[in-house]
């Protein structure tokens, strides 16, 4: 599907994604502090990288997944930063659990199919000691289905979790130039349109014939620091 086509379908379709981060981006105000200048991350003193990153192309993004009715978008990007990182690290694509985090991952501020934050799930993972695959605990989109033999079987761990300094999109840039990161969504890439238009690619979860095969691209390097509906509000990815 072409970019420019597609645009008008683009924009309904980020303005329901990111529906309820549109009231954070409109309550900061623009003459904040860049946060970028005063934290730190592993990625920070990263001075190029490649124009085009598509981490699909490099095998580590899992086919699209479905979440459903379950409001657990949360899940669904923090299994795809863990499938990319994991991937990185030891060559193996698994497709990881939701369902696990979905049920298990309670007892703080992460409510299943009411919703969750993905720093949240990344230290439920490290403190559980990993996460089941896909194949083993398998997606239900329903809230309380726990399954302790499924849940004690790991086939991915994580050693912690860093943010991405907020409201940057060039740390952002420099970040998912190694890896997949949890953008409420998953930033599987990025690049530029045959029109120039600088792109995010973007992974969702509600099936593939929701925008381009499952994916959006969504336009990067925007006047707002915030990036395009707040991509990069609150950017994290795995350590592993
Ligand atoms: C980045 O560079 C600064 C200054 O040299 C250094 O203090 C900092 O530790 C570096 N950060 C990383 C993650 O290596």
């Amino acid at each position: 599907m072409a970019f420019k086509s597609n645009a008008r379908f683009i924009v309904m379709a980020m303005l329901v994604i990111m529906g309820a981060l549109t009231s954070l981006v409109a309550a900061r105000s623009l003459n904040e502090v860049d946060a970028s200048t005063v934290e730190t991350h592993e990625y920070e003193n990263v001075s190029a990288v490649p124009s085009t990153i598509d981490w699909r192309k490099k095998g580590a993004v899992t086919p699209i997944k479905d979440q459903g009715q379950c409001g657990c978008c949360w899940a669904f990007s923090t299994v795809a930063a863990m499938e990319g990182i994991t991937q990185l690290k030891t060559g193996k694509l698994i497709s990881l659990s939701e369902q696990e985090l979905v049920d298990y991952d309670t007892s703080g501020e992460d409510q299943g199919c009411e919703g969750g934050l993905m720093d949240n799930a990344f230290e439920f993972i490290q403190g559980n000691h990993g996460l089941s695959t896909e194949a083993n605990y398998p997606y239900s989109g329903t809230d309380g289905t726990c399954n302790a033999n499924k849940e004690a079987n790991h086939a991915a761990k994580i050693t912690g979790h860093e943010d991405v300094p907020a409201n940057s999109e060039t740390a952002l840039l420099k970040a998912v130039a190694f890896q997949p990161v949890s953008v409420a969504i998953d930033a599987s890439g990025y690049g530029t349109a045959a029109d120039g238009t600088k792109y995010w690619l973007v992974k969702n979860s509600w099936g593939t014939s929701w925008g381009e095969e499952g994916y959006i691209r969504m336009q990067r390097l925007i006047k707002v620091k915030e990036g395009l509906c707040g991509i990069a509000m609150e950017a994290s990815y795995p350590t592993a």
